[in-house]
């Protein structure tokens, strides 16, 4: 089982997990991650391995700053000004890799891009620690919820890792938000825990939605899924479903759910972001075969909730995983 320590305690242990070439459960501002040493090959597919993912699909390179970057990618105008703009912090920017970069092969799936950020808190002073990059997806099995806590991480990969780093529940709550500059054009890879709109007023331009040339592969149809089923833009509660609420107005029949969980009672997209994968999972405990979800509304950090639920209500036939 994996040994649990806090953030003021993990440090050294973290260290000597990396060193070796071991995968290490550790927080960021976002989800929880699960980072191994990108410049070793085993390291990263030990990563893979964990999370029982069916593809090496790229993973992000999570950085100390902007130093550490520079050394790993080729850096345009716009790509340098939204790293100035949001790190440490949920952007991830995936840019050309550059020719010198000591990165193994699987973080990009051989790639000639690789996505990189840098985070906030214990991970990042991890890395600076390290002096190596940390590829880190986040820290579920492939297709599963993504973990905001410690506990939830425990419960899904305890039996499979040697140390989870506990740093308390995300402050975000949703993984990061993904660009990349092509040809002077910014796209929107996945939308995620820094809002569109946010990075269009750093910018200055507008975000492309719908990526030309590759798309973050992970973005499958169906993903993060719960074992109950999820029905989004739920007008009423159908008898035996259980209720993702959000805001102070319930929908039709919501007295008759089996259990109910409120995203954010007072209609705060940020606490909802927060909330979103913890409550997936308690509702999905509570043994109810359906996810009743009141309507989120679209804009702001709305884009990514809705974006994560619609995956998670997506049909679960065809090949899925959450990266
Ligand atoms: O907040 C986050 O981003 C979390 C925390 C742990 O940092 N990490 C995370 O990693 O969500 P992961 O591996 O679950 O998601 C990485 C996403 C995938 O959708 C992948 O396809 C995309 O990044 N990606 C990685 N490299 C890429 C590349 N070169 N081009 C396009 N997409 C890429
Ligand atoms: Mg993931």
């Amino acid at each position: 089982m994996a040994q649990i320590l806090k953030t003021g305690e993990a440090m050294e242990r973290a260290l000597a997990l990396l060193e070796a070439g071991e995968v290490v459960a550790i927080p960021t501002e976002t989800v929880y991650g699960l980072a191994g040493d990108a410049t070793n090959g085993e390291a990263v597919a030990r990563i893979f391995e964990a999370k029982g993912r069916p593809r090496f699909n790229p993973l992000i390179a999570h950085v100390s700053g902007l130093a550490m970057a520079a050394g790993i990618a080729e850096f345009d105008r716009l790509s340098e000004k939204l790293a100035n703009a949001f790190w440490p912090g949920p952007l991830t920017l995936v840019l050309p890799l550059a020719g010198s970069a000591r990165i193994h092969p699987l973080v990009t799936a051989g790639l000639d891009t690789i996505a990189l950020r840098m985070p906030q808190g214990f991970g990042a002073e991890l890395i600076a620690r390290f002096g190596r990059p940390l590829a880190a997806p986040s820290a579920n099995s492939s297709g599963r919820i993504t973990s905001t806590t410690a506990e939830a991480v425990e419960a899904d990969l305890g039996g499979k890792i040697k140390l989870i780093v506990d740093g308390g529940a995300t402050q975000v709550g949703l993984e990061s938000t993904i660009v990349k500059v092509e040809e002077g054009t910014l796209r929107l890879l996945r939308p995620g825990g820094i809002a569109a709109e946010v990075i269009e007023a750093a910018a200055g331009r507008p975000l492309v939605r719908g990526a030309a040339g590759i798309q973050a592969p992970g973005m499958l149809a169906s993903h993060y899924a719960p074992c109950a089923a999820v029905r989004v833009g739920a007008t009423d509660v159908l008898p035996g479903e259980a209720l993702l609420a959000f805001g102070s107005d319930r929908i039709k029949g919501a007295e008759r759910a089996v259990a109910t969980l409120n995203l954010s009672p007072t209609g705060d997209l940020r606490e909802a972001a927060a909330n979103l994968f913890s409550h997936m999972q308690a509702l999905d405990r509570s043994g109810a075969k359906t996810i009743a979800v009141e309507p989120i509304p679209p804009s702001g950090l709305g884009e990514a909730i809705n974006d994560r639920l619609s995956r998670a209500a997506a049909p679960r036939d065809v090949s899925w995983d959450n990266p």
